[in-house]
């Protein structure tokens, strides 16, 4: 059998080269890191449950005509995704104050925002992915003023779906953070939605209990990440047919 070639290992997923031109396997693993990387552990199952759950929404986008990477699930830790030039910025939107928006400017988490907020960091490890203004992203070349305009219709876009989805399973959509690729079709660039939407990225909050069911739980030992990733694809359900628990052996009769 012939070994396929690793393109890229990152802290959640591992890249590989896709069966055709152009395409590319991305599997998720089960690590679990926070702080980047300080926090680390392996996350039983988390990889599956992200595999389906990204799966889950990146289909809506597509379904609802919002660009995005994927293809198609190849099995329990895989999805064929389109190759794309990924821009070194994590696009962040916030509906509520939470995390290091409340850290930084002292406001409550949970408070609701005016308006949904659009920040960008620019992707670097080891700089802790520092939050940065267009003007940088301008200046250092880093995507285009125009880019920046379809990244912010895109992150919109990306909003009122998953707000609207979540809604409907009584999950309030925090924030959340996309990457954004650059694919070229013939003298034409054109940006979509890339990476993974899943609880590693986003952060949901019980409508009515305000439990978290996302990765603030690992962030923040709450409890566990299996059971609340859990919950959430069971709302959606999009539960993996196999146990994500190794399970012990169970008497047939
Ligand atoms: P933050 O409040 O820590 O800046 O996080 C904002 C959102 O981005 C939250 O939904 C978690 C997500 N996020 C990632 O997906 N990756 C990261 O590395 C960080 C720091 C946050």
């Amino acid at each position: 059998m012939a070994r396929r070639k690793k393109i890229y290992e990152g802290k959640a997923k591992t890249l590989y080269e896709g069966p055709e031109p152009g395409t590319i396997v991305q599997y998720f693993k089960d690590d679990a890191t926070a702080f980047n990387a300080e926090k680390k552990d392996v996350i039983e199952g988390k990889g599956v449950l992200n595999n389906m759950l990204s799966e889950f929404f990146m289909t809506g986008l597509n379904t609802v005509g919002v660009p995005t990477h994927f293809i198609k699930r190849l099995n329990m830790r895989e999805q064929l995704v389109r190759a794309c030039e990924i821009v070194p910025l994590e696009v962040i939107v916030r509906n509520y104050a939470a995390g290091s928006m409340s850290k930084r400017l002292g406001i409550e988490e949970g408070t609701q925002l005016p308006r949904p907020i659009v920040e960008y960091c620019y992707k670097d490890d080891k700089l802790g992915d520092p939050l940065v203004s267009e003007e940088h992203i301008a200046a250092f070349g880093w995507a285009s003023q125009h880019d920046m305009d379809d990244i912010v219709a895109l992150a919109l876009r990306v909003n009122d779906y998953l707000s609207g989805l979540m809604y409907g399973v009584g999950i309030k959509l925090i924030d959340f953070k996309i990457e954004i690729g650059r694919v070229y079709e013939g003298d034409f660039q054109r940006l979509i939605v890339a990476d993974e939407i899943s609880p590693d990225s986003c952060r949901l909050w019980d409508i009515e209990t305000g439990e978290k069911l996302d990765k603030d739980v690992f962030r923040r030992d709450l409890g566990s990440l299996t059971d609340a990733y859990t919950e959430v694809a069971k709302r959606f359900g999009v539960m993996p047919k196999q146990a994500t628990h190794p399970t012990k052996p169970t008497l047939i009769n």
